[in-house]
């Protein structure tokens, strides 16, 4: 839990609310969390996603991890530390796109579960949405694909803390969704996840 260092600063609610903002939206705002391995599949899924979505006439944005560390949390490095704190800002920028109704991709190594678990927790404490997505696929097959040669690297010793490599990576124990990425085609990995959300109807308008 990180400290509220910050006294006397209390919340100040406005005139419009959560509702009145889906309403205008007419959906529903959700945090979708890709965990997985560098090189899983993340990134790509939820690109797919984000145009499936818009095609649905769904609002969404997508959190990148590559594109979040150029930005904000560009004075974060890769120590367990450092990766807490990316989650935990991540978490809560997420939390406050959920509030304004839009459908949030979140695509993060995010490897420690209790990262993860404190960022559904400040969801579900806030009543925010928050759906977990295990994007899977064997170490094998990430290295394999490389798309950024970055475990070559990792290999050769010239990255220190690599995430399956020489830094661990603690797969989820009861996400909402797993895509099993070295055996789904992307087009199955997209329906699964639009199946999902029209079950718990977030494609529906929001009324
Ligand atoms: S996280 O572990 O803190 O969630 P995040 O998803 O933001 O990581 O960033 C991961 C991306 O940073 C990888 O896709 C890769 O491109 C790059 N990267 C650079 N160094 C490392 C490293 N030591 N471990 C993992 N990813 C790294």
């Amino acid at each position: 839990m990180t400290e509220q260092k910050a006294t006397n600063v209390t919340w100040h609610n406005g005139e419009v609310t959560r509702s009145d903002r889906f309403n205008r939206l007419g959906q529903k705002g959700v945090t979708i969390w890709f965990t997985g391995l560098s090189g899983s599949g993340k990134s790509t899924v939820a690109v797919a996603l984000e145009k499936a979505l818009h095609g649905h006439g769904k609002l969404s944005y997508r959190l990148d991890g590559d594109n979040i560390r150029l930005g904000i949390n560009k004075n974060l490095g890769f120590s367990a530390d450092d990766r807490t704190e990316n989650i935990r800002r991540i978490g809560e920028i997420s939390k406050l796109y959920c509030d304004t109704g839009i459908i949030t991709l979140n695509s993060f190594i995010s490897p420690y579960r209790e990262d993860r678990d404190q960022v559904r927790r400040i969801h579900e404490e806030g009543g925010y949405n928050f759906i977990e997505v295990h994007v899977n696929c064997s170490l094998e097959c990430a290295e394999s694909r490389d798309p950024k040669g970055l475990y070559k690297k990792a290999r050769a010793g010239e990255i220190k803390n690599f995430t399956g490599i020489d830094d661990p990576y603690e797969a989820p124990v009861n996400p909402e969704i797993v895509l099993n990425t070295d055996v789904m085609s992307l087009e199955e990995e997209i329906e699964t996840i639009l199946d999902y959300l029209q079950e718990q109807r977030y494609l529906i308008l929001y009324r």
